[in-house]
């Protein structure tokens, strides 16, 4: 027997386990003390053990019932009676307290789970884009609906494809333009996003036209560069390109781009990987010019590395700095607030 069935006989009144010995009063004496018993339970678990103790096998009231057998027929039926009466006000007590429990337990399940709808909301602030995001965007529905096709590529590259493909040997000066973080001998971050050019070319046959934006990386950190940054690479070969095509294009880009007039210039320039080569500088509001990109025809090199026919085919192609538009666009003059990620910053935009 259990702790608990013991302290439950323990508590009732200890009455003659012959039958015939117990009278009317005893039993509304135990009736009562099996009640108070009951009701005392706190837990399910704690009544189901009275009930065990009080209606089961080894119970005083089972102990009587196997008596009646042996009885006569009048003791039968009235000890039968009275034992049909104790046994079911302990099924009626039982059962009411049950649903008092269930009842007590839901109460606090609801209790615990309850809501205070008097509560001020938690604000429901929507995020928004970063704005070099939203600068992305813009930048990349121009070149979209001028029928630019979006191209990716990893930023984990391949010396070849960030240099020896574009015309850049390892003894060639224009690699410490570049400031690359390297990996080990050949895999480094890619310094810009060239090397898709290449890539693009090996994959597909002219005409070419697409546009990649993604990020680049250069150990290079001042108010108007940033160790990570972004560019969007564009590239076009057809059999008919020409540098009056880029520039009329570029000039039509910063057009819609900024919907405003700007004083633009093209700087004669060099990359080994275009011939001839030019940058474009913005005149900024501050009075002084920022290089946005680099441009230029696709050196015959080049095609010729990716299997085209340079005697065929011509090419254009330019490199802009994404951050550089942006800071244009939004009048920031410190392209590092862009990657503060200060909150205060960032929720002027969009
Ligand atoms: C290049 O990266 C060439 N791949 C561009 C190119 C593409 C030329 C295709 C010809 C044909 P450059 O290193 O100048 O070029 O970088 C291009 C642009 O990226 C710059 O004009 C500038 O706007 C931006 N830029 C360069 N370095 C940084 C930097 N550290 N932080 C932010 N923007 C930068
Ligand atoms: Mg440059």
């Amino acid at each position: 027997m259990s702790q608990l069935a013991a302290d439950v006989s323990a508590d009732l009144p200890k009455l003659s386990e012959t039958l015939t010995e117990v009278t009317g009063a005893h039993f509304d004496e135990f009736i009562a003390a099996a009640r108070r018993l009951i009701t005392s339970a706190q837990s399910l678990q704690e009544l189901q053990q009275q009930r065990v103790s009080l209606t089961g096998k080894k119970s005083a009231l089972t102990g009587w019932s196997k008596q009646l057998g042996r009885l006569d027929a009048d003791d039968k039926k009235a000890f039968g009676a009275k034992l049909h009466e104790v046994r079911s006000s302990i099924q009626e007590a039982l059962t009411a307290q049950q649903q008092a429990l269930e009842a007590a337990a839901l109460q606090a399940k609801l209790d615990s789970e309850r809501i205070d709808i008097t509560l001020p909301p938690r604000g429901n602030e929507k995020g928004r884009l970063h704005p070099i995001t939203m600068t992305t965007q813009r930048m990349q529905q121009f070149f979209v609906q001028a029928g630019f096709n979006v191209a990716t590529g990893p930023e984990v590259e391949h010396d070849y494809y960030n240099f020896e493909a574009l015309n850049i040997p390892s003894h060639h000066p224009a690699r410490a333009m570049h400031d690359t973080f390297y990996f080990d001998a050949h895999y480094l971050l890619r310094t810009h996003t060239s090397p898709v050019q290449i890539r693009t070319m090996e994959a597909g046959k002219p005409p070419i036209r697409i546009i990649c934006p993604g990020r680049v990386y250069r150990c290079d950190s001042d108010q108007t560069h940033s160790p990570m940054f972004h560019q969007l690479e564009g590239l076009m070969v057809t059999k008919s390109s020409t540098f009056a095509e880029l520039k009329g294009l570029i000039n039509e880009f910063l057009e819609a781009f900024f919907a405003k007039s700007l004083t633009v210039r093209f700087r004669p320039s060099f990359f080994p990987f275009t011939e001839p080569s030019a940058e474009v500088d913005i005149l900024a509001d501050n009075g002084k010019w920022l290089e946005v990109m680099g441009c230029g025809m696709v050196h015959p090199q080049v095609l010729k590395n990716c299997g085209i026919d340079p005697e065929e085919f011509t090419g254009f192609a330019f490199g802009m700095g994404i951050e550089r538009f942006a800071m244009l666009y939004y009048g920031i003059d410190d392209l590092r607030l862009f990657f503060q990620n200060d909150v205060r910053f960032l929720k002027q935009f969009g």
